[in-house]
């Protein structure tokens, strides 16, 4: 972290001495002011529910202007990544700060093809879900039970451990995935082949059957590469910062996914683009594409409690890089599957398009975000909505392993303890049972 030449003070109107603090300087973004010593000197803490103003972390991986669109992995821009790269090569990126050559390529590539199966006794793990179980709740739990089985990377303060934990975790998300997807529809499970590429494999242990081939189609195989790519990382957003805190325990690198798997799940977070899926098919049983006015009205009315799902974003104020890259995509694969006039897909269009011409959304810079997209993208593909954020758990866990190592590495990481403003009652005496 590099010192600025610039400090803050801070002062007391009660007279209380005030406090000269440290500010640090980033690559690029915001400074951040140093109050580690805030409480040794001042008695006091700082209050900033949701983390809305504080730098949880130094971190070297990921990098996003909201304001401008941007976002860099390693420094480079997403949509260059994307062109240019496989969704390996950006693990790759992600997790060894640059990009492989040709050799270090074919050598990862190696490594987590090698990794692919899980132990058989995972199926019968699985088995104990119902049937109906949400994905995400099935891969919350096989997640946290990969650190059951591999007892020869569960130290998260040896790096060797770390490394292999990661290109287990890389390796097995797939296969962990699309199990969960056979259990659901009841058939038998497709076993990893290491011939095809990362998302191809995916594609066949999900869609193949004993019976029938799956033949990858390198229009889907490239789109679902681009959807890994475009979700591999995002700085310290919650699941990412949950993986972190539950890591800096020094528990099983294995249980810390686990739990950015848990936080995923919710709406706020990987859950949106099921939202966003759900709203259209509301919008479709309601009339379709002749009802869109009528939807956006009940949008722009702010006691209807209706909001455009897929649209928005807490951090991109400008449009989402990774949603122009996901609209690229869609309009491919719906071309290469004949979907062009399917009514859904026209429906998020008309959407689309009123949406980026309306005042209420460009005064209110509400741009399609990634989700809105990659939705469509999968179910095109023919991925059941609720394994949306499954996929999203596949994709982000290179992301996770990255910053959760980095966090290990570094010399100043502490087990992470947040304080409190205390609002309960005060120091009281408990009365025996009779006389409450
Ligand atoms: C993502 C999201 C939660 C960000 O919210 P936020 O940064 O807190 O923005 P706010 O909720 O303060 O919204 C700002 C304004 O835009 C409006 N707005 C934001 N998203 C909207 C949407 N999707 N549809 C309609 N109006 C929306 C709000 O009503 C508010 O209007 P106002 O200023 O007149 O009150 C929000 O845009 C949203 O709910 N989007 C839909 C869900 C979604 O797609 N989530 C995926 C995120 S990756």
């Amino acid at each position: 972290m590099t010192p600025s030449d610039v400090k803050a003070t801070l002062s007391f109107s009660d007279g209380s001495p005030s406090m000269e603090l440290p500010i640090y300087k980033g690559t690029i973004g915001p400074d951040v002011i140093d109050i580690r010593k805030l409480y040794g000197q001042t008695g006091k803490f700082t209050y900033d529910p949701g983390f809305l103003s504080t730098a949880s972390c130094n971190s070297t991986i990921t990098y996003i202007d909201g304001d401008k669109g941007e976002l860099l992995y390693r420094g480079y821009p997403i949509e260059q990544l994307a062109v240019n790269c496989d969704y390996l090569e950006t693990c790759y990126l992600l997790l060894n700060g640059e990009l492989p050559n040709a050799t270090q390529k074919a050598e990862f590539q190696n490594r987590v093809t090698n990794h692919t199966m899980v132990n058989e006794q995972m199926q019968f793990f699985l088995r104990g879900f119902r049937r109906d179980a949400h994905p995400m709740a099935v891969m919350t739990g096989l997640v946290g039970a990969l650190s059951a089985f591999y007892h020869d990377s569960t130290d998260i303060n040896n790096p060797e451990h770390r490394e292999v934990a990661a290109i287990r975790l890389i390796a097995k998300m797939p296969t962990l995935v699309a199990m969960a997807y056979k259990y659901t529809v009841g058939q038998p499970y497709i076993y990893p082949k290491n011939d095809l590429s990362y998302s191809g494999n995916f594609l066949r242990m999900m869609f193949a059957t004993p019976c029938e081939e799956y033949k990858v189609s390198p229009v889907i195989e490239r789109a679902l590469d681009r959807i890994f790519i475009l979700h591999a990382d995002h700085e310290q957003n919650a699941s990412t910062s949950t993986v972190r805190l539950c890591g800096s325990s020094g528990t099983n690198p294995f249980a810390a996914i686990a739990a950015g798997v848990a936080c995923l799940w919710g709406p706020a977070h990987g859950g949106a683009n099921e939202a966003c899926l759900n709203m259209l098919e509301d919008i479709q049983a309601m009339g379709g594409v002749a009802k869109v006015g009528e939807f956006m009205n009940q949008v722009k009315d702010k006691n209807s409690g209706v909001r455009l799902m897929g649209f928005g974003h807490r951090v991109y104020k400008n449009y989402d890089p990774r949603a122009k890259l996901m609209q690229e995509t869609c309009k491919e694969v719906l071309q290469e599957l004949g979907l062009e006039n399917d009514p859904l897909f026209k429906l998020a269009m008309a959407l689309e398009k009123i949406a980026l011409e309306d005042d209420y959304f460009v005064a209110r810079k509400l741009y399609p975000n990634v989700d809105f997209y990659s939705g469509i993208v999968q179910r095109a593909i023919g991925i059941p909505v609720p394994l949306f954020t499954a996929i999203f758990a596949l994709a982000r866990t290179v992301g996770w392993i990255a910053q959760l190592n980095e966090m290990i590495a570094d010399p100043e990481y502490k087990i992470g303890r947040p304080r409190q403003l205390f609002v309960g009652s005060a120091k009281r005496d408990v009365k025996p049972l009779a006389q409450r």
